[in-house]
């Protein structure tokens, strides 16, 4: 983003709640921001734990927090790190994501030094499974 261009309006509320993560363990905050059908935007941070796998994504976070509300439909996701090149959503994140948003639902990745990477959750989960695949069940 160059500095005459207006900021992505979900970086401001990613960069914050990523303030709010606790990675005491990796040291690598990273914050989402997830706009839903209605406008109301959901934000997550990643919340780490002393074992291990118990810590959870910012991802998730925010996909968890636009469910508690009583929504199913996400239109547009931010997530943003502190990392050399824009944040790649882990495999778990991207299948998250495909729950409740379209294929061509954009994605935009981030670093907090302002590099950003636009792409869609079609193009993160490509082959995903989906209900579709359980047809003969
Ligand atoms: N992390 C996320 O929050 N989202 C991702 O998509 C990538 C990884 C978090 C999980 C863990 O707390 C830390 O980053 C290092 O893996």
């Amino acid at each position: 983003m160059s500095a005459s261009e207006t900021p992505h309006p979900l970086r401001d509320p990613a960069a914050k709640v990523r303030e709010n993560a606790h990675a005491p363990y990796s040291n690598f905050k990273v914050g989402a921001a997830i706009r839903a059908k209605s406008g109301t935007v959901y934000v997550g941070c990643n919340v780490e734990n002393v074992a291990y796998p118990e810590g959870t994504c910012a991802e998730a976070g925010a996909i968890a927090a636009m469910v508690a509300a009583g929504e199913k439909e996400l239109i547009e996701a931010y997530v943003i790190a502190d990392c050399p090149s824009p944040v790649p959503p882990c495999g778990g994140c991207r299948q998250k994501l495909k729950e409740f948003g379209a294929t061509d639902v954009a994605v935009t990745l981030a670093t907090t030094d302002g590099v950003e990477f636009k792409t869609t959750i079609g193009d993160l989960l490509p082959g995903a499974f989906d209900a579709g695949h359980m047809e003969r069940s």
